[in-house]
């Protein structure tokens, strides 16, 4: 007789494979959590960690909700000196700084920014809304801040608005440029990612650009609590928003 013959609902799986799959427990820490009396299911306290439970099912953790939703989202102070990418044979990259069970979960950067660019990334396992998030047909307005050789320009204000072809050709999108203070410094709005968009554009105009930071990735902004380095699962409202910008495009 098959599952659903015995009447068992096809979204019900075991207690600590669901928590589990949410990349931040591993199933040695869910057993000794259940042990220990943290883990609740619809208020009372999971007993085993091959208890059934489906998606009706209320979990906590320490008095937490804990969303199983099939996709994990984390956003990262990128620090100068990690590359932006999953893994590389010498170097660091922006994924050893995650834990263990995101690792084996398969989080991967959404987009890159260069070696010594810090600041906003988005980490995730949900390949569509990466992709989408990074299509310039869909507008998702990406905000770097930059500190630049030189002062910024009326002209290099205009040119970027204007939509500027870089020396090998490139055609660039219309992009935000916005002097802040005495004009050494500026926000740049991209939306597009190509590769050294932002310092190519600006060293284009005689600007080169000392330092970079991302602030925003649509309605995404970087959480300013977080150190370099450090990073946080998003919020229920950050998903709810980036899934509604995704629905207004
Ligand atoms: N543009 C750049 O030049 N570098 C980055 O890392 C991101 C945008």
């Amino acid at each position: 007789m098959t599952e659903q013959e015995k009447g068992v609902a096809l979204d019900m799986e075991r207690l600590d494979k669901r928590l589990a799959s949410t990349g931040r427990w591993s199933r040695k820490e869910i057993k000794d959590m259940i042990r220990q009396g943290r883990i609740l299911v619809n208020g009372l306290p999971a007993r085993r960690p091959e208890e059934k439970v489906g998606d009706e099912d209320h979990l906590t953790v320490d008095g937490q909700e804990v969303d199983c939703a099939p996709f994990v989202y984390v956003m990262m102070h990128k620090p100068a000196g990690l590359l932006s990418a999953t893994e590389d044979k010498r170097q660091r990259t922006v994924v050893d700084l995650l834990s263990p069970e995101l690792r084996r979960r398969g989080l991967f950067p959404v987009g890159r920014l260069d070696k010594d660019t810090t600041g906003l990334l988005l980490l995730t396992d949900d390949g569509a809304l990466a992709h989408e998030l990074l299509s310039p047909k869909k507008h998702v307005d990406k905000v770097y801040l930059a500190q630049v050789e030189g002062r910024i320009e009326v002209a290099d204000v205009t040119a970027l608005a204007e939509g500027m072809v870089l020396g090998d050709g490139l055609q660039c999108l219309p992009a935000g440029l916005e002097p802040l203070g005495d004009g050494e410094s500026c926000l740049v709005t991209l939306r597009e990612g190509k590769y050294h968009q932002v310092k190519r554009m600006l060293a284009a105009r005689g600007k080169p650009v000392l330092a970079l930071k991302r602030l925003s990735m649509g309605p995404l902004q970087l959480d300013e609590a977080l150190a370099p380095g450090e990073w946080r699962y998003l919020n229920a409202d950050e998903v709810a928003k980036l899934r509604e910008g995704r629905l207004d495009t």
